[in-house]
């Protein structure tokens, strides 16, 4: 099929998980690779342009002015070769509709991280991660049209550069727009339990929701399903896009520093002596949990989600985050950095 949709304006109030009231002039859905390179190969490739997926980790204004394109790329195949399964999956599809595709088929791998919002194609964008697992765990490669040298392209990971919530699809913002993923699953159960909330499975399996005592890629998915529930609001009752700002990374003598004045920092230390900071507990002894500011509020029971009250523009969302990252910086000396992006 061709482009479907090529729409003047299209309102994008319900297809972004924060809920702000925004619409788009200029709207393109294709569910169709040749459709949608004719489109692109027309296009500067230096014209900015915002590709739609979920809508779960953007910050939208009421207009916005760039062009926007909207994948229907639903594709999923999963073929074994041996242990290994890969997984080829359209840019279209729900990230969680194929974690609990993966877990019923009982290929390991990606339970972890169960229940992030958003779709296949946007998970690589900031290198979706929880629980001690990332995307680029089970990476093969991204097949993705590439608006520099107007062609498909297959990247392999090392050609993406990913690091905690980065990517090269964030620095070079525009220039690839993902089609597809292919991932490496196992058929063996190889669970990753070492992340705090997840070690309760190993303890009790049975009180953390194991059926029989059997640890199993349902168990798992269940119990992440469980804890992100406790603390993460649900975006259709409570708008929002997740943690709102990056989990600062910072040398040793900083976190050092902090740790003496702060004795209850919460840290984890990384590679070359680096420490990555739990920005949800700066925000939290901040004072800042559940305070609200016009429209825009900080989360009652997670420091690091913003949410809308009802009625919130992109411009209350990022006032309320000024104000946070201000006062992170004057009483711990740390610079927040916004994990959403806000298109123009
Ligand atoms: N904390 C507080 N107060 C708060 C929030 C957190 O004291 O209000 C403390 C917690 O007690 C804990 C620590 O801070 O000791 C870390 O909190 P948590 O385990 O909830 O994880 P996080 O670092 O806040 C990150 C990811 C989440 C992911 C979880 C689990 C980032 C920016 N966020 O959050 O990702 O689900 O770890 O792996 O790295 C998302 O990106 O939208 C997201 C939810």
């Amino acid at each position: 099929m061709d482009q479907v949709k090529d729409t003047s304006v299209q309102d994008l109030t319900t297809q972004n998980t924060l809920a702000l009231k925004s619409c788009a002039h200029d709207y393109h859905e294709f569910t169709d690779r040749d459709a949608l390179s004719t489109y692109l190969y027309t296009l500067s490739s230096e014209l900015p342009l915002l590709v739609l997926g979920g809508g779960s980790n953007l910050i939208l204004p009421e207009v916005v002015t760039t062009p926007v394109i909207k994948l229907g790329f639903d594709q999923l195949e999963f073929a074994e070769e041996g242990d290994a399964v890969i997984v080829r999956a359209g840019a279209a599809i729900e990230w969680d509709k194929l974690v609990a595709e993966a877990v019923a088929r009982g290929y390991a791998g990606i339970e972890n991280l169960s229940l992030i919002p958003g779709s296949v194609g946007a998970a690589p964008v900031q290198n979706i991660g929880a629980y001690g697992v990332e995307l680029v765990d089970v990476l093969l490669s991204i097949e993705a049209y590439d608006r520099k040298e107007k062609q498909y392209v297959t990247l392999t990971p090392d050609q993406c550069d990913f690091a905690y919530r980065d990517s090269i699809f964030k620095q070079k913002v525009g220039r690839y727009i993902i089609t597809e993923v292919v991932l490496e699953l196992s058929t063996q159960l190889d669970l990753k339990l070492h992340y705090g909330e997840l070690k309760a499975l190993l303890n009790d399996p049975a009180k953390a929701g194991a059926r029989n005592n059997e640890l199993s890629l349902q168990a798992v998915r269940d119990h992440v399903i469980k804890v992100r529930r406790a603390k993460l609001p649900d975006p259709d009752t409570i708008p929002n896009v997740g943690s709102f700002f990056k989990n600062p990374i910072v040398p040793e003598s900083v976190y050092k520093s902090l740790k003496e004045q702060y004795p209850k920092l919460v840290a984890y230390p990384q590679e070359n002596k680096e420490f990555k900071l739990a920005a949800g507990w700066l925000i939290d002894q901040a004072g800042w949990k559940g305070r609200v500011m016009g429209n825009a509020a900080v989360h009652d029971r997670q420091a690091l989600v913003l949410v809308n009250k009802g009625k919130a523009t992109q411009q209350d969302i990022l006032a309320l985050a000024s104000a946070i990252q201000d006062d992170i910086q004057r009483i711990y000396g740390i610079a927040l950095e916004i994990e959403p992006v806000s298109p123009l």
